[in-house]
């Protein structure tokens, strides 16, 4: 097992990529990854989709479950005190991972709850709720939503629903040729009447990087709160939210080796305690009467209920083994792979990468159009093969108009995938046009 307590302290020489061997060596902490399919090797490239879980992070969850559980901030009890610190303490490391305070830092189910969260929250203070505070969250008649053509449909559903629910437009900032968003063509739809703007910084069909700041800095020019999808970016590159200055962001544990059902939902700690909640009931307020309650400060009052305790946890424990291993030299691995990625597929003949073609504009990750060939036979051709891809539009269906398919076959890197496992994927896409009579 990868040794966390020596990874990043002992001062031993760490090159500054994993590289295949360090790859393999951490895959042994991932007991999903060593089994057969269809008579072949596991090779799991659907880490864009769900990442698999590393034994710190399972025996976190069951460590937990076995020793402590118990409600949080709750009962006056001895698990119910230990519970409540490892809780608080897995925010605080959440919370560092990403360069922001404890108390900007939401836990929901997932990267879709915390942008519906927002969403609500927005439409909620829209109706009048949160008083003279919330003023800046009132959207009507004239107001514009901003979001992109590139979105996954849980960043641009929510939004269209808030557009209906109060009134508000909804405008969109569509991608170029290779389906990349640009601050040129952000600057000719963030205006004067723009007061949210919605964007994913990696695109999980293309992996294209977007420009974060440039795009920030304009809607902030404008007066408009930023909310950034994190979900492709917070698992595979360092990501300093404080630095990027955005107003929201969200990502799901369940694609960062945690488990599902954990989610993070960051807002500026003045945002946050201005705006009036979504879901209510227990655990969120300060008062009650049968007439009216009052609602505890950020966090909690976006927490309401029994929360997801020992998935909190087990997220905590995947943040300290992705650090432990090192961002910036898991970003670089997979640059390493995507690169590979890209070059062998530009060798296959009907084969179109969707996106950019120049990896350093991009993360470890690729979707393809293969000619004649539909992208679920493509995904079941590799299937028999012990090759998992995703299959389909990946919940960007705009996204993959734009770029005149229906569909697509991806291949998503991780830390723990090599240069093999990229072959065997490149491998897989060569045969399967002759095998449908396409070639
Ligand atoms: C870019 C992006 N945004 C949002 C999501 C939604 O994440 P979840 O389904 O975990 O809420 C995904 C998941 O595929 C994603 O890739």
């Amino acid at each position: 097992m990868h040794d966390l307590s020596e990874t990043p302290t002992t001062g031993a020489p760490r090159t500054d990529t994993l590289g295949d061997e360090e790859a393999l060596r951490l895959r042994g902490d991932f007991p999903a990854l060593h089994q057969s399919v269809n008579g072949h090797p596991l090779v799991y490239l659907d880490s864009g989709a769900t990442s698999q879980k590393p034994f710190v992070v399972l025996d976190a969850e069951r460590r937990y479950l076995e020793t402590t559980n118990a409600a949080v901030h709750r009962g006056a009890h001895a698990l119910a005190a230990a519970a409540t610190e490892l809780f608080e303490e897995a925010r605080a490391r959440v919370a560092a991972f990403v360069g922001v305070r404890e108390d900007e830092i939401v836990w929901t189910s997932n990267a879709t709850e915390g942008i519906n969260l927002v969403a609500y929250a927005f439409s909620n203070a829209s109706a009048g709720r949160g008083g003279s505070a919330a003023e800046r969250f009132r959207l009507g008649e004239g107001d514009e939503i901003v979001v992109t053509e590139a979105e996954h449909h849980s960043n641009l559903v929510p939004w269209q629903e808030l557009a209906f629910r109060t009134g508000a437009t909804l405008r969109f900032v569509p991608v170029d040729d290779e389906g990349v968003i640009t601050a040129e063509a952000a600057s000719e739809v963030i205006g004067e009447r723009t007061r949210v703007l919605a964007f994913t910084h990696v695109s999980n069909v293309t992996g294209a990087v977007s420009p974060v700041d440039e795009i920030v800095r304009m809607a902030h020019a404008v007066g408009a709160l930023v909310v950034l999808d994190a979900c492709q970016s917070a698992p595979h590159l360092p990501l300093d939210l404080a630095a990027l200055d955005v107003d929201f962001a969200v990502f799901s544990g369940h694609k960062m080796l945690a488990p599902t059902g954990i989610g993070v939902l960051y807002g500026r700690s003045g945002l946050l305690n201005a705006m009036p909640p979504f879901l209510t009931g227990g655990s969120m307020i300060t008062t009650v009467t049968m007439e009216r309650s009052e609602y505890l400060p950020a966090p909690q009052r976006f927490e309401a209920g029994t929360q997801r305790v020992s998935q909190a946890i087990a997220l905590a424990d995947a943040v300290r083994y992705l650090q432990a291993v090192g961002m910036d030299r898991i970003a670089a691995h997979e640059r390493a792979l995507g690169e590979r990625l890209l070059a062998g597929l530009a060798d296959i003949p009907g084969v179109r990468v969707l996106g950019p073609l120049d990896a350093a504009r991009r993360t470890g990750l690729a979707a393809i159009d293969v000619d004649g060939v539909h992208a679920h036979d493509v995904g079941q051709y590799l299937d028999d093969r012990g090759v998992a891809a995703r299959v389909g539009h990946h919940c960007a269906q705009p996204l993959h108009r734009r770029l005149g398919v229906t569909a697509s076959t991806r291949a998503s890197t991780y830390l723990y995938n090599t240069t093999a496992d990229v072959d065997a994927f490149l491998e897989g896409v060569a045969g399967v046009r002759s095998f449908f009579g396409e070639a």
